[in-house]
């Protein structure tokens, strides 16, 4: 699909970035922005990330992320920038169907990958209603799945064949490289011949948080010996096992709105709660549960239920995942299904509502469950072994990132076990100091934007630009809200300026670009020109720059024409230090120079460098002046 540039105009001022954001964060008003725990960065405790309402930007100070509304739906929801506007259009209300069908000549990134796989999940599931493809079919509905969840969840057959998808991506011309990238098709060891990958296995296509299919699962139809139950997909560009929860594009909504997630191990447990309408699970898929899955979880809930199986796999998998789960801000209750039960098999024999009932009756808290898992496995039974059981527990309080949350369940550990809470205490802050570096990676988030910008400027990844240069950038964004004078100014002067930091030239460079290119009807808006900085780096700086509002003092609350008039005003005074600087640079490396040469001739020369190089600061000052003060005239 390719949108006219006018349409993704018409969609961002449609939309408004508070709104936005709003559905994955809670917003608290802050002055003349609004404040969150940042959604990248869901464990930390002070807010650190800001919307501009006015400016319609984010910026997170703990992450340095930054941008505006789309940039924002991107990292939420890993899309393209294309697929961004498309899912912002849909919450505003605004219809793209008239660009479906149009042929992209830049095609979205990864289209074709997300074509094929589109492709592939439409033949296996097509192949559930093709006469070779009836042990399928049966097999789903076997499982207790209605027709309307197979659709739901694009189930499938892969058939009983080891070249039907070989054959049909020949003959549809589909990509074969690219299937046997995706692990749909393999090549033979001797015989160098393509054949199917999954062969006679019920399909689970596997979603990104869009909805796309980015890979799939294949069970057998009747459970062997020598073969694994499931086969995946290998990891792809599309596919980051760690990163995807199953049945997470279904639950979003839901786990929002009930602020509460329930999480189990497989495909099935997912899809039968769902059928059963307990839309909150989402699924692991596979044994242990990775940060990348807590922290997709995190944004939306901190209420999780952990249900997995309860055999010895299923229960070593809780433990661990337990410890990611704090990690993450959430403490999670736990529920121990009965015997030979899982999520899938329970919610299909007593449904829904009883399940939750269940749920709610019998879960207990992830403390609780490890001691339980720790006496049942002789965790206590001797003093060397209850030393060692109360250390790990205390290791799990440890992941807890708030103070009060550790100290809440310290002294329930210490009411539990009998063992005294200073003892406990001292354990927990010796394991606190010891794994601080790694608790902590991120510069300690501040509680206000300019608070938040000096801490920030501690992080590595940044490099400080000179003051001058910070107020030039910042002031000629700044009034491009308000009208083109300054950015006419840039124009005109870009050339005889010389920046210390390289940032400073390219995003002057690239905002006169954007200028000179822009449609002369409507104002230049910063904003929007994001859209176009590819540099990850620069448009987080950008954002920085525009919700900051306190570079200077004097940029309070203000009528616009003032306002603008003062940005103008601090603008014209950072281009004139800039432009001293210049000089005054290298003067200084003369005056160095100077100060250790010993022959007549070469000092000469130096001198004489100098007197032009104080001449033709004199000028350039002189012609600035004469500038300003026509620019002055004009007002
Ligand atoms: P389970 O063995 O609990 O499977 O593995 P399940 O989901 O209950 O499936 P059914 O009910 O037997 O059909 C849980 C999850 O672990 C992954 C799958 O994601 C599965 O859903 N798994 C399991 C594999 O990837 N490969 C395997 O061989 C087994
Ligand atoms: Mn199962």
């Amino acid at each position: 699909m390719r949108l006219p540039e006018e349409k993704i105009d018409e969609i961002r001022r449609a939309a408004d970035i508070v709104d936005v954001v709003s559905d994955y964060v809670r917003l608290l008003p802050s002055g003349r922005s609004y404040k969150a725990i940042s959604p990248f960065n869901p464990t930390e405790r002070t807010p650190s990330f800001f919307v501009s309402p006015e400016k319609q930007i984010y910026k997170c100070f703990s992450t340095g992320k930054g941008g505006n509304v789309f940039t924002f739906v991107q990292e939420m929801e890993k899309l393209s920038f294309i697929d961004a506007v498309k899912f912002v259009a849909k919450k505003v209300g605004i219809d793209l169907s008239q660009y479906e069908r149009q042929a992209s000549p830049i095609a979205d990134k990864y289209g074709e990958e997300y074509d094929l796989m589109a492709w592939a999940a439409k033949r296996f599931h097509a192949n559930l209603n093709a006469k070779e493809g009836k042990a399928g079919l049966e097999y789903l509905l076997g499982r207790g799945l209605l027709k309307e969840t197979i659709s739901k969840f694009g189930l499938g057959y892969a058939l009983d064949s080891w070249d039907s998808l070989c054959d049909a991506a020949k003959k549809e011309g589909k990509s074969l490289k690219l299937l046997e990238e995706f692990g749909l098709i393999a090549r033979g060891e001797k015989s160098d011949k393509l054949y199917d990958v999954f062969r006679a296995r019920a399909m689970f296509p596997i979603f990104s948080p869009a909805g796309k299919v980015i890979a799939f699962g294949g069970r057998l139809l009747v459970d062997e010996k020598d073969a694994p139950k499931y086969i995946n997909s290998p990891e792809t560009r599309l596919y980051r096992k760690s990163e995807v929860l199953y049945g997470f594009n279904f639950a979003r909504d839901e786990i929002r709105k009930k602020d509460e997630a329930i999480l189990v191990e497989g495909y099935m447990d997912v899809i039968s709660l769902h059928q059963a309408g307990v839309k909150t699970a989402v699924a692991s898929s596979g044994t242990s549960l990775t940060t990348e899955q807590a922290r997709l979880i995190a944004r939306l809930t901190k209420h999780v239920l952990f249900v997995y199986d309860g055999d010895k796999a299923g229960v070593r998998a809780m433990m661990r995942g337990i410890d990611i789960l704090l990690e993450q801000g959430i403490s999670p209750m736990v529920l121990f299904l009965p015997n030979d039960e899982d999520p899938d098999s329970f919610a299909q024999k007593v449904g829904g509502e009883e399940f939750l009932k269940y749920a709610n009756a019998r879960k207990t808290s992830f403390l609780d469950f490890k001691i339980d898992v720790l006496r049942s496995s002789d965790g206590f039974s001797d003093e060397e072994r209850t030393r060692n059981s109360v250390r790990e527990l205390v290791g799990t309080i440890a992941k807890i990132p708030d103070e009060l949350g550790r100290e809440v369940y310290l002294k329930s550990l210490a009411e539990k076990l009998d063992v005294s809470l200073g003892a406990l205490q001292k354990e927990l802050n010796a394991l606190l100091k010891r794994d601080a570096p790694k608790r902590f990676p991120v510069p300690k988030p501040a509680s206000n934007p300019k608070e938040a910008e000096s801490s920030a400027q501690n992080a590595p990844q940044k490099n400080a630009l000179p003051v001058a240069e910070r107020t030039f950038l910042k002031a000629m964004l700044e009034s491009a809200y308000h009208g083109n004078e300054v950015l006419e100014f840039v124009k005109e002067k870009l050339p005889i300026l010389r920046f210390k930091h390289e940032w400073t030239e390219k995003l002057a460079r690239f905002f006169l670009e954007r200028y000179e290119a822009r449609d002369k009807n409507s104002p230049f808006d910063p904003t929007r020109e994001l859209n176009y900085l590819d540099d990850e780096n620069l448009r987080n700086f950008v954002s920085e720059l525009l919700i900051d509002e306190g570079i200077s003092e004097r940029w309070q609350p203000e009528p616009p024409s003032v306002y603008a008039r003062r940005c103008l005003m601090a603008f014209l005074d950072a281009t004139r230090k800039i432009i001293a600087q210049t000089y005054d640079d290298a003067l200084s490396e003369n005056m160095r120079a100077l100060g250790a040469e010993t022959d007549a001739a070469k000092i000469g020369a130096l001198i004489t460098e100098r007197n032009n190089l104080v001449k033709a600061k004199r000028d350039a000052e002189a012609e600035f002046e004469q500038t300003v003060k026509s620019l002055a005239g004009t007002h």
